[in-house]
């Protein structure tokens, strides 16, 4: 490295950063250097947080056809085997390395597949993460999804350090709003037309967990 360079570098490391600059590099690091390791494995009692795995893969196929969750969740397209196969072998592990989102299988005491559940950072402010789940409907009303955003948060204030995550959902899915709040959400309001599911804009609930709340 020249002395040129190492002038500029420490010129522009004297210019002066509002906090917002800072705080947005510091949690971009952070996301780097955890991006680029091996996803973990959380222990969220009654569940463990995993990667998604090949035998998971017919289980994976039925969440993405139930219903509620193409309803909610926002499933645009059908998915078949060949599309959880994918998810499994290529997209889960591209957006982890990409540092775009960790995603985790919510799976039981016998590590059964009962749902998924994702953590991203927002591309244009990294202090902001969010939050978005399912579960499949015979692992339903056990406490998986209270659970499994409890420990995602937990992890994620820990690790990649933002200083918000929120959650949203449509309006109408009163369930999602109670998971929310369960897991020490703050209800902030609602937004309108502020989130695409299944293509069309629909309004809905925003709430947050902030840094000092948990850490
Ligand atoms: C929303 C969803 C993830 C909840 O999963 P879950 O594991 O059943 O949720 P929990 O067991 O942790 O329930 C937490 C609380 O939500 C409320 N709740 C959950 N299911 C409910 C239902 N069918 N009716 C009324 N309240 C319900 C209860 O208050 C419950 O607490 P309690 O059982 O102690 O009373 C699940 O219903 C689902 O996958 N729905 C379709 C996809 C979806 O809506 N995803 C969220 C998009 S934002």
């Amino acid at each position: 490295m020249g002395a040129g360079h190492r002038v500029s570098e420490r010129a522009a490391r004297a210019l002066p950063q509002s906090a917002f600059e800072q705080g947005l590099r510091r949690v971009s690091w952070r996301a780097a250097r955890v991006f680029g390791s091996t996803p973990p494995t959380l222990t969220a009692n009654p569940v463990t947080l995993r990667q998604p795995a090949e035998k998971d893969i017919p289980a994976i196929t039925v969440g993405y056809n139930d219903p509620d969750t193409i309803r909610w969740f926002s499933v645009p397209e059908k998915w078949t085997h060949e599309t959880a196969r994918d998810y499994v072998d290529r997209l889960v592990p591209l957006w982890w390395a990409g540092g775009v989102e960790v995603v985790f299988a919510i799976a039981d005491d016998l590590d059964s597949y009962a749902g998924s559940i994702d953590l991203s950072v927002r591309r244009d402010d990294p202090a902001v993460g969010e939050v978005g789940y399912f579960v499949l409907p015979d692992f339903r009303r056990r406490g998986y999804a209270v659970s499994a955003v409890r420990a995602i948060s937990r992890w994620g204030f820990e690790v990649l350090g933002p200083q918000r995550i929120q959650l949203r959902w449509a309006a109408g899915n009163d369930v999602s709003g109670q998971v929310a709040a369960r897991a020490g959400f703050a209800t902030e309001g609602l937004m309108r037309q502020a989130l695409m599911i299944n293509g069309k804009r629909r309004d809905c609930w925003v709430a947050s967990l902030l840094r000092d709340e948990v850490v």
